[in-house]
């Protein structure tokens, strides 16, 4: 068994794109600029929005967070995401999700500029990413292409099964495994509430990546021997013994699970940080275009 170690290799990804930013500026270029939008309150939301604003203080490029009311109306969103995709300094930007219900998340993704949608979420990525034109890809799913690609993970003819369909993981993962590239060509089910069968398919997995939200929902006796396993879930379980009062936890019991494994990614550690790193290789894709 091999762990997919997400930090080791986010840590690797940010250097090198520190190393490009550090050569912009000595030939004084433009430096990358991310900003991000968190409407509300949300802890984790907020949690997350920090990492990203820090990995950029990390690798040297310019933020900004654009902190809204969670009674912000729709259309002052929308005049904010406006303002955004016309100030030239701004490279790329995010919307963090989700937003309160009184907003509608379709709109909002449509009116961000495609060619500075990092999140890779506008309409006009996604049908890129499934043609295999450039484009931005979803920060998630680019951090399992390249922690599958940095780890030489064979996936050629395999079966892949993926656990979920959201618009954010699992239907672009289904889509990327199923790509003719390198990490791809797998033959891919998507698995989501109305499967049947579910154990059958995810014991016939050679590749299984999950991202379902459920704590310790895969176990041992629903992989087989030799499975690679992406596990994408992050629940915050309340644990009183940590400082923050809740520890992280996966969707797979990685305990019982990753004796069966040839590859497993652990939580934390595993997909988090790469999406970070992702987040970071689009912001300086979309400030280099
Ligand atoms: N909420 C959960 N994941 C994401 C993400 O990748 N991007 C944004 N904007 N919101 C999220």
């Amino acid at each position: 068994m091999q762990i997919l170690d997400g930090k080791k290799t986010s840590e690797e990804i940010k250097l090198e794109i520190k190393a490009e930013v550090d050569e912009i500026r000595r030939k004084g270029g433009k430096i990358p600029h991310l900003a991000a939008i968190l409407v509300g309150s949300n802890g984790a939301s907020m949690t997350y929005v920090n990492s990203k604003i820090k990995d950029c203080e990390e690798v040297g490029f310019k933020s900004s967070l654009i902190k809204l009311s969670d009674t912000v109306s729709e259309k002052e969103l929308l005049r904010k995401i406006r303002e955004l995709n016309a100030d030239e300094d701004v490279d790329g930007f995010i919307v963090q999700l989700p937003l309160p219900q009184h907003i509608e998340e379709k709109k909002v993704i449509k009116t961000i500029k495609p060619e500075k949608d990092v999140d890779g979420f506008h309409p006009e990525n996604v049908g890129k990413m499934a043609l295999n034109l450039p484009g931005f890809l979803p920060a998630t799913p680019y951090g399992i292409i390249q922690l599958l690609q940095r780890y030489n993970v064979d996936t050629t003819g395999k079966h892949c099964v993926v656990v979920g369909r959201s618009h954010i993981v699992g239907l672009p993962m289904s889509i990327l495994m199923g790509r003719n590239a390198y990490p791809g060509n797998c033959t891919v089910t998507l698995t989501h509430s109305r499967t049947v069968n579910f154990k059958e398919i995810c014991r016939s997995a050679d590749i299984l990546i999950v991202a379902l939200g459920k704590p310790n929902h895969i176990t041992a006796d629903m992989v087989k021997d030799g499975v690679v396993i992406v596990d994408v879930g992050i629940t915050r379980v309340p644990d009183t013994s940590k400082k923050a009062g809740y520890r992280i936890v996966g969707d797979v019991k990685f305990d019982e699970v990753a004796p069966k494994c040839l590859f497993i990614t652990p939580v934390p550690g595993g997909v988090g940080p790469m999406t970070r790193a992702s987040l970071l290789k689009n912001t300086l894709l979309a400030s280099k275009r």
